[in-house]
């Protein structure tokens, strides 16, 4: 891992006497310095962490590349490079990441939205192609709210429900429902699985945490430091969400309920075991862009 530079070392010291440069002298810098820490994607880091220091949109830079920047701009953009040379992902620096067709908040409470789990977003279009209709959702662990919130934006006249064991994460969905201005037709609350859950869904989708806990020390440091254990550790097996969801999922189901599942890689024939036990039917295994099986969707 690069070696970390402490928050308070200004890359004006460190990199030349540019106190008081501009944005392009100071994006520059940037790169440079994340270059030499090995950082393989230092031009975009570099780029996106100086317009958000500066205060200006990425897209933007090119146009204030000649402007000053302030001392205090110049002190934040050591600090997120100081955060990014310790390992730490650009999404938690940055406090947000695009998933599907819209921009989420993401704290360190949070799991950072996945491509792979856009695999479930198609999945659930591809089967449920009446948009109109006023259906109910639930998004078990829903972390960042992505999912869910991404699917009442699908379907205008669906309502939903998303819950979280970590109040801490509850927030940051509740921020991000605000953000979409869903507040009318989401409901984030904290519950274990589905112990504050009320009432019965058409649409059922979860993403719960399936990483074997002894390999979770064997994840890239980005993840393993940075990201949220318990939106990580499935326990011994990876699978114990699934047998705990499978339990009680078929008391929350309305006649005919679609249920998506997102599955880590190799555990789609164990989970369809899990759920098939509980007089669950296969109604589809979708594969991520890897190729891997990503979702399964299931009715009973
Ligand atoms: C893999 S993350 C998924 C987050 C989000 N849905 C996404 O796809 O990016 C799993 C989430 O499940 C939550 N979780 C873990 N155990 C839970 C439980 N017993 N009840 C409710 N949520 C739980 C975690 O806090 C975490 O936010």
């Amino acid at each position: 891992m690069p070696k970390m530079l402490k928050a308070d070392q200004n890359i004006s010291t460190r990199s030349g006497p540019e106190q008081g440069g501009t944005l392009g002298v100071k994006m520059r810098q940037a790169q440079k310095l994340l270059r030499e820490r090995q950082i393989d994607t230092a031009q975009l880091d570099a780029r996106l962490l100086a317009a958000k220091a500066f205060g200006c949109a990425p897209a933007d830079v090119l146009w204030h590349e000649g402007d000053r920047m302030s001392s205090q701009a110049t002190k934040r953009l050591s600090g997120y490079l100081a955060r990014r040379i310790g390992g730490e992902p650009m999404a938690y620096i940055l406090g947000q990441r695009s998933f599907w067709k819209n921009e989420f908040t993401v704290t360190r409470d949070t799991l950072i939205p996945r491509p792979d789990s856009e695999t479930l977003i198609s999945a659930v279009l591809e089967r449920i192609t009446d948009r109109t209709a006023p259906y109910r959702f639930l998004d078990l662990g829903t972390g960042s709210g992505c999912l869910l919130l991404s699917l009442l934006r699908e379907y205008p006249a669906a309502t939903g429900i998303g819950v979280d064991i970590s109040a801490a994460a509850v927030s940051v969905a509740i921020k991000n429902e605000q953000r979409l201005n869903l507040q009318d037709r989401a409901g984030i609350l904290v519950s274990n699985w589905f112990s504050k859950v009320d009432g019965t869904f058409d649409i059922v989708v979860a993403n719960p945490p399936y990483i074997v806990d002894k390999h979770i020390d064997d994840l890239e440091p980005d993840i393993r430091d940075f990201e949220p254990r318990r939106a990580l550790a499935g326990g011994g097996d990876g699978l114990t969400s699934y047998r705990d969801i499978a339990v009680s999922l078929p008391d929350c189901l309305k006649r005919d309920a679609l249920v998506a599942i997102e599955v880590g890689a190799g555990q789609s024939g164990d989970v369809c075991e899990i759920f098939g036990a509980k007089g669950f039917r296969i109604d589809g295994v979708f594969q991520d862009l890897g190729r891997r099986d990503r979702c399964i969707l299931m009715r009973r």
